[in-house]
């Protein structure tokens, strides 16, 4: 059972049992004919989920039509906050709620609170056929013929050897992908459930992630971002044998004909190079954005975060980007109301925003996660307190945001085109430095889901900007 691995995933379980019990149910072991996947919290989430459905596809059984039921979906769940795990149990019960056992659908639960909690949730929903970790779901079409034959089956296992190579070839049609890169981490930070849930740091080899990108290129893709929880700390050799880092991932994938645009998302302060600031000024494709999370503008919240920077070290960090590449967009991640903080110490965190001016953020009440070091460190703040620092914070991220788009207007740049827009005759996609961009369809000519195009950025919003299209630039 891969326990070598598994850093106590068992007690972040056995912290959640709850009383509560699902209706008590069979599973369906109908042989599915089409399939839903669910995917919550993060971009590697989605990537397992889109991995997770060509392995169905594979098995011959299609996506369920947009509104119809499905005869097996897959709940892809997040545990990095909240009550994710209570979350599964309504969706399961809204999945099976006046259903007989033939007409509610087969369930399985993958991602984290599957790895964290799996012997829970099969003992809690007896509706759930299958519970997958995200280490293990290459192994999913086994299961599902395990379930079929009536076998309530539990994968969480975090083998060594890495899942990928027995994932099908990557056929998903879209210009924008995802391409993991990395998974795990190592570096504890004491609120985090990721290093239990996703396991150690690991690295796929080059020749492999540089085959895959090939694979998303044929099949549409003009845009591909490079996940990992450590995506900086990505380490392998190159076809010559030489040991390169991220910088040189990024160089070789930018050969390949038809990537036009290049992401990576989400880094650690710690492990960053001189080589990847670098290529922020040297390879075109490298989009001018950054992706940062800090958590904390305090040093001694930082410290018991085991966040191993300072405020200051970051900041330094931020100001060598913005040396490499000067238009650079930065964001980043924030907690307020870690156990402990004072009033003092969150004002520390405005000041490093009013410091940084992030481009966009994400930010986040503390939540308390079972079987993490801070879990049951003394001084948990209370909820109000919380709200209050949020909105705070929000405030000035959202101000920040806002006058980044406004500086964007006059501009010109390209922007690949993605999907259609909110309101009809709009069609949206993404600038360079990620933000969202909308422009109508009669002023883009023949454009379409895929064409990089340049666009005069006319107009901001607060979450948007309008542009008016210069060029096609390629079809
Ligand atoms: N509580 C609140 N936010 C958290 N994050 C991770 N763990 C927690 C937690 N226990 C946030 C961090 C991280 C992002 C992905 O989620 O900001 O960078
Ligand atoms: Fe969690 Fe910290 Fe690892 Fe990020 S670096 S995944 S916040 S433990």
């Amino acid at each position: 059972m891969g326990s070598c691995l598994r850093r106590s995933a068992q007690s972040l379980a056995a912290a959640e049992l709850h009383a509560k019990r699902a209706p008590i149910m069979k599973p369906n072991t109908t042989p599915p004919k089409t399939y839903r996947v669910k995917s919550f919290g993060c971009q590697m989430n989605v990537y397992d989920g889109e991995r997770m459905a060509e392995l169905l596809a594979e098995k011959g059984i299609t996506e369920a039509p947009e509104g119809e039921d499905a005869d097996l979906v897959v709940l892809n769940t997040c545990h990095i906050r909240e009550k994710a795990a209570e979350k599964i149990y309504s969706d399961i019960g809204r999945l099976t709620k006046g259903k007989t056992q033939k007409k509610a659908p087969m369930i399985a639960v993958a991602g984290c609170v599957a790895q964290a909690e799996g012997e829970e949730i099969m003992a809690r929903a007896p509706a759930v056929s299958m519970v997958v970790g995200p280490q293990a779901y290459h192994r999913l079409p086994d299961m599902l013929d395990k379930a079929v034959q009536g076998q309530r089956v539990t994968d969480t296992d975090m083998p060594a050897i890495a899942k990928f190579d027995s994932l099908p070839q990557r056929k998903r049609r879209s210009p924008t992908a995802f391409l993991t890169v990395q998974e795990g981490c190592d570096k504890f930070c004491t609120y985090c459930v990721v290093p239990y849930t996703r396991g150690a740091e690991i690295s796929r080899p080059f020749n492999h992630l540089i085959a895959e990108a090939h694979k998303l290129v044929e099949a549409g893709a003009r845009e591909i971002t490079l996940l990992g929880q450590n995506v900086n700390a990505w380490a392998g050799e190159d076809d010559a044998g030489r040991a390169i880092g991220l910088a040189g991932l990024i160089k070789a994938l930018a050969k390949v004909d038809g990537l036009e645009r290049i992401r990576y998302t989400t880094s650690h302060p710690n492990d960053m190079d001189d080589a990847l600031i670098a290529a922020h000024g040297e390879v075109d494709k490298l989009m001018p954005y950054l992706h940062l999370p800090v958590q904390s503008g305090n040093d001694r919240v930082l410290k018991a975060m085991n966040r191993s920077h300072t405020a200051e070290s970051y900041l330094r960090l931020l100001e060598r980007f913005r040396e490499a590449r000067p238009d650079i967009a930065l964001s980043g991640d924030f907690i307020v109301g870690f156990p402990g903080e004072t009033e003092a110490e969150f004002e520390d965190t405005l000041k490093i925003v009013d410091e940084v001016r992030y481009s966009q953020a994400f930010s986040f009440k503390y939540s308390p996660r079972p079987g993490t070091p801070a879990a049951s460190m003394d001084g948990q703040i209370a909820k109000d307190v919380m709200d209050d620092r949020l909105q705070r914070l929000q405030e000035r991220l959202n101000r920040d945001q806002y006058a980044f788009n406004k500086a964007l207007v006059g501009k010109t740049c390209g922007v690949l085109i993605e999907r259609k827009g909110k309101h009809a005759g709009q069609w949206l996609g993404k600038s360079p430095w990620l933000t969202s961009v909308w422009f109508a369809e009669e002023n883009g000519g023949e454009a379409a889901i895929g064409d990089l195009v340049t666009l005069e950025l006319a107009e901001a919003g607060p979450n948007s900007l309008r542009g008016v299209v210069r060029e096609v630039v390629s079809a």
